[in-house]
């Protein structure tokens, strides 16, 4: 076959991922919800290192939406502290592996302790210049686009924008993520087939992989498999997992 050393250009630049089935997962094991919250944690840092291996340039992890505020507040209470926990923990990997961390969200709605972890994180890899790792909290893709339209809705009403001249460029200049690639590859587990108000603009044009494993199981294999789907889908040819693999750095 030609292509027998496949070249990383066709790879993903931007990975999605909606991480669902923590609370399945723990239910068949008899075990309570929060257990697969906690679990969950250990496919976040799998899959990051796996696309970081890989040279992908842009991963976001949907960790919470804006409509999971409804969840009973004890559960609430342990996926923020679980954050803080995160945060505290693996920023400072994350910064040695040349990561830059950026939370993407109304963060607004956060305790304040959280929202002073995120801002330490976000300041202390800014300058990092390897893989972007964007965690999407408390986001959810129509307040994306809303909070875009208040920016252009205000240089209209100080007369700097006539509405007429308003372009899909501009309001994509002013929504979360605007200075990377869009989403090339949208990856959902636990068999759920939408998108619950994820990104919905960087979506645009995205492949949509949905795999049934449960968020807690998902590690280096799956993400390989769902990247091999991506460059079949995307190339219309043959390439295994293994040529996929022999991309990641030792
Ligand atoms: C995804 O797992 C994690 C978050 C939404 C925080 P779920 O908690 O949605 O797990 P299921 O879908 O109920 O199994
Ligand atoms: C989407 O999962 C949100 C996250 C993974 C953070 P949900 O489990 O909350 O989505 P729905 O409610 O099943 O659509
Ligand atoms: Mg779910």
């Amino acid at each position: 076959m030609l292509d027998s050393q496949l070249s990383s250009e066709v790879l993903p630049q931007h990975i999605a991922i909606i991480m669902d089935g923590n609370g399945r997962w723990a239910k068949e094991r008899g075990k309570p919800r929060v257990f697969g919250h906690k679990k969950g944690v250990d496919a976040v840092r799998n899959t990051i290192t796996t696309a970081s291996k890989l040279g992908i340039n842009a991963i976001t992890l949907f960790a919470f939406s804006s409509e999971n505020w409804r969840r009973p507040e004890e559960e609430v209470g342990v996926l923020m502290e679980l954050f803080i926990t995160v945060l505290s923990s693996e920023v400072k990997r994350m910064h040695r592996n040349n990561l830059r961390l950026q939370i993407v969200g109304d963060v607004s709605r956060f305790s304040q302790r959280l929202q002073n972890k995120i801002e330490q994180a976000e300041a202390l890899t800014k300058n990092n210049t390897g893989m972007v790792l964007n965690v999407a909290a408390n986001y959810g893709g129509k307040w994306d686009i809303t909070q875009a339209t208040k920016h252009l809705a205000h240089q209209v009403a100080k007369g700097q924008l006539a509405p007429e001249d308003i372009t899909e460029e501009m309001l994509g200049q002013h929504v979360m993520m605007s200075d990377l690639p869009d989403v090339d590859l949208l990856i959902r587990t636990s068999g759920e087939c939408r998108i619950s108000n994820f990104l919905l603009w960087q979506m645009a044009y995205a492949e949509m992989y949905f795999t049934p494993i449960y968020w807690p199981e998902f590690g280096e294999d799956s993400l390989i498999e769902a990247i091999s789907w991506f460059v079949n889908r995307e190339r219309r040819f043959g390439c295994t997992g293994e040529q996929i693999k022999q991309l990641m750095e030792k």
